[in-house]
């Protein structure tokens, strides 16, 4: 069997840093393999309070194994992953054995989803996301395995905007999870969240929607959150594989909603604090599954500046590192 040279290895690495993270922690190691690549969750960079049992921290390392094969086939490889081969609690979350292919026909398009997608947490425009689009959003993220569930009653997302703004009053009132925000925001230069790129603090309604409330990006304008999509992720057991799958769909579902202009920020304190969790679970999803995270999705302006990209470490820290 042919396995890959380093350089596609350190290629598909690259690209697979550009994923999503809880913070911008990139809680992720990856090790080469004679196969391919290994996917290692990294624990020194959970987040101790706000993400005690690693939900946050996996479904991060979940979007980056799909970025990881997104980046793959686009550069001609075909992927086999096994996922959690050495069982649920152990930090080798996936196995991703490469065979040389043809380019995915996506190829393109792909690897430009990858460069655009980024958490811009500017109003979106009141132009609805219409249902049909965020069941096609929902379908993406389904197709790897997750549950994905649009909310469209007018019900189930009043619910959904009164819990995430408990959750946020909830986590303002907790000292550990407050520093732990704060340490994140203008952590490093390869790490962690600019202030550049968060919104400065507007009202209460966008302090609910936006975690990070010392941002110095002006932003200001109407609230606008009626004609927010909203689409939760969820399952059946709340376990790293599911967690795993979950990231996966997020970010399945994230480059498929960057690839039409759309704009996805996760909301991910509702599932962070127990009671709101509990909550969510009953009040909107019925008792039927369990919430991994919840994900607003919108237009942002046609006129909008270009955001900064957020930083990511570089590859030789993340793949193979001493
Ligand atoms: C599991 C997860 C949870 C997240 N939760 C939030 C959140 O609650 N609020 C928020 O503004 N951004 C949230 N984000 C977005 C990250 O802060 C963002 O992905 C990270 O800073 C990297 O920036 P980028 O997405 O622009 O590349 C979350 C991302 C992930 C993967």
């Amino acid at each position: 069997m042919t396995t890959p040279s380093t350089q596609p290895r350190r290629r598909i690495v690259e690209l697979a840093t550009r994923a999503p993270s809880i913070h911008n922690t990139q809680p992720w190691l990856w090790r080469t393999s004679s196969a391919g690549l290994e996917l290692y969750a990294d624990r020194t960079r959970q987040l101790g309070a706000a993400d005690p049992v690693g939900r946050n921290l996996t479904l991060s390392c979940g979007a980056a194994l799909h970025h990881a094969v997104v980046a793959a086939a686009a550069l001609g490889w075909a992927t086999q992953v096994e996922r959690l081969p050495q069982g649920p609690s152990a930090s080798l979350l996936a196995s991703i054995a490469l065979t040389p292919g043809t380019p995915s026909d996506d190829a393109g398009a792909d690897l430009r989803a990858i460069d655009e997608r980024c958490t811009d947490r500017r109003r979106f425009t009141s132009w609805p996301v219409p249902d049909s689009t965020l069941g096609d959003l929902a379908r993406a993220a389904a197709s790897r395995g997750t549950r994905a569930l649009p909310l469209v009653d007018v019900t189930e997302r009043f619910h959904a905007d009164v819990l995430v703004g408990r959750a946020a009053e909830n986590q303002a009132g907790d000292q550990r999870v407050t520093a732990e925000h704060r340490q994140w925001v203008d952590h490093s230069r390869v790490d962690g969240i600019p202030s550049a790129i968060l919104p400065a603090e507007r009202s209460s309604m966008a302090r609910a929607q936006n975690r990070f409330t010392t941002g110095l990006l002006q932003d200001r304008g109407r609230d606008v959150e009626g004609s927010d999509g909203l689409i939760v992720l969820c399952g059946d057991q709340d376990d790293p594989a599911n967690w795993l799958a979950a990231g996966e769909g997020m970010s399945a579902l994230w480059l498929a909603a960057s690839a039409q202009g759309l704009s996805v920020v996760p909301l991910s304190q509702v599932v962070e604090v127990a009671e709101t969790r509990d909550a969510l679970t009953r009040q909107v999803l019925g008792g039927l599954a369990l919430p991994f995270i919840l994900l607003r999705i919108g237009w942002q302006p046609i006129s909008r500046s270009e955001l900064p990209r957020t930083a990511r470490r570089p590859v030789t820290d993340v793949l193979d590192p001493p």
